[in-house]
């Protein structure tokens, strides 16, 4: 039996049940170069302050660094009787060194310690996440820009609603993730704050240099609050929200891509490479990344809802309870990005019905709003043209057939005040095209928003 690294007040030896109950080593291992980065950072400030000497350090941090090799190498055995990352690297450098890995401990507690491996692990995962949502960003925008002039029914209710372009349709997402680049950009900052040196939860009585520790982990700033520092997780819960919330935009766009690409919709079709079969009905062609994506936001909901609950009621400042933080933020940060790669993949590879986006565009009565607007320009109020329009949709409706379908004096007895001109305005491009207020869906609106991406995308600037 291993001697633990806290074992000196205890008299007898923990249950090997709750070695195992106990052990976060499992999955904490994860953090394993962060761990190892901050312990090379505190020795150097150690020794810096003539806490320790520089040979300790010396030799703690080649040691700590031929660990980390072994460990990239899937050399190690780590060992649940040392419960977590922290003491099993702990154990193997004093393994190695003897004495010195024993002093590498002081002014610092695990507290501070695991804080600090979560904040450079989710710093790291962060910048991946915002490259992965810049990708994604880029190919809607090119995507977008092949299609200004595609046209589809927008809806509301699922219902046919209003003519726009795919284009449109596209830059909204971009909004979205536009959105979610700037939320994780947020979490960022304040996740970019150091714990490192704060202790247990009070400070320590050794001469310590935050300040340098910073400066060498890239931290821009020292948390304030030795109790706060080592208790607060807000951080990971902004960044498991904002993980749901980037989930919940591509859900969103993989219900919309399963529903287009049934036969019934037939306005997309997935690539080969990103769909299946089935093993019992040959014909089948299923959209299971789009599903899978989708199936996977609830977990991300099911991990911030975790450590929420995790969190809620525990008293200042560390609780053994903190320890279950980990799985659900590996977890989520997991999911998102390989939702975010294989999203961007399906979305490069998929193929547009044109036709079948315009002709579906063409039914369902699109174009009423403009022929109640036509009216209005008529010198009619609103209301009243919407009830005529209305008349003329129950009536086309019945007859089967589309309200550029009825001739000028069908359509003058529903109102004197149709002319000519009516077929023009409610012409399905001419909808589009008509659209004036700002962020419409008229072609230039469209043309601009993909330009102020482009722009956006190159500087790298979130607006
Ligand atoms: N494995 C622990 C965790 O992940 C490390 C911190 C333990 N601190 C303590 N005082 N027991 O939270």
């Amino acid at each position: 039996m291993a001697k633990k690294l806290w074992g000196g007040r205890f008299s007898k030896s923990t249950a090997s049940l709750m070695d195992e109950f106990n052990a976060s080593i499992d999955f904490d291992q994860k953090l394993y170069k962060y761990d190892i980065q901050g312990s090379i950072a505190h020795a150097n400030m150690l020794a810096k302050q003539g806490i320790i000497s520089q040979e300790d350090a010396q030799a703690i941090v080649t040691c700590l660094r031929e660990i980390r090799k072994d460990i990239d190498d899937g050399n190690i055995q780590f060992s649940i009787e040392y419960e977590d990352i922290h003491m099993n690297i702990e154990s193997i450098l004093t393994e190695r060194i003897g004495e010195a890995g024993k002093r590498l401990h002081t002014a610092r507690s695990r507290n501070d310690q695991v804080a600090v491996d979560i904040r450079l692990y989710l710093k790291e995962e962060i910048d991946t996440i915002t490259d992965l949502l810049h990708k994604l960003e880029e190919t809607l925008v090119s995507l977008a820009q092949a299609h200004t002039q595609t046209v589809m029914p927008g809806y509301t209710h699922l219902q046919r609603a209003q003519p726009v372009t795919l284009a449109f349709y596209l830059m909204a997402y971009y909004q979205m993730f536009r959105r979610d680049i700037q939320r994780f950009e947020d979490c960022y900052k304040r996740t970019d704050c150091l714990p490192l040196g704060c202790g247990a939860l009070a400070g320590t009585t050794y001469d310590t240099d935050r300040e340098y520790l910073a400066d060498q982990l890239h931290f821009s700033r020292l948390c304030e609050n030795a109790m706060d520092a080592v208790s607060d997780r807000d951080f990971a819960l902004e960044f498991l929200s904002d993980c749901s919330i980037a989930m919940m935009h591509l859900s969103r766009f993989c219900e919309e891509l399963v529903v287009w690409s049934s036969a019934e919709f037939s306005f997309v079709s997935m690539d080969d490479a990103y769909s299946t079969g089935s093993s019992i009905m040959p014909q089948k062609k299923n959209p299971d990344i789009a599903e899978l994506i989708r199936g996977k936001t609830g977990r991300t909901y099911g991990n911030m809802i975790t450590l929420f609950t995790i969190m809620k009621s525990l008293t200042l400042a560390y609780n053994k309870d903190m320890q279950e933080d980990k799985p659900p933020i590996f977890d989520s940060a997991e999911t998102l990005k390989a939702s975010l790669s294989i999203f961007t993949n399906m979305l490069e590879t998929l193929t547009v019905n044109k036709d079948k986006m315009e002709a579906a565009a063409k039914k369902g009565f699109t174009n009423a709003t403009d022929a109640a607007d036509y009216l209005v320009s008529k010198g009619l109020p609103f209301r009243e043209c919407h009830e005529i329009i209305g008349k003329v949709v129950l009536f086309c409706e019945t007859h089967g057939i589309a309200i550029e379908d009825l001739s000028l004096e069908d359509l003058q007895s529903f109102s004197p005040v149709f002319e000519e001109d009516v077929y023009e305005k409610i012409d399905i491009r001419n909808c589009i095209a008509a659209k004036k207020s700002y962020g419409s869906t008229s072609f230039e609106s469209v043309e601009k928003m993909i330009s102020d991406a482009k722009k956006e995308l190159a500087g790298g600037v979130c607006l």
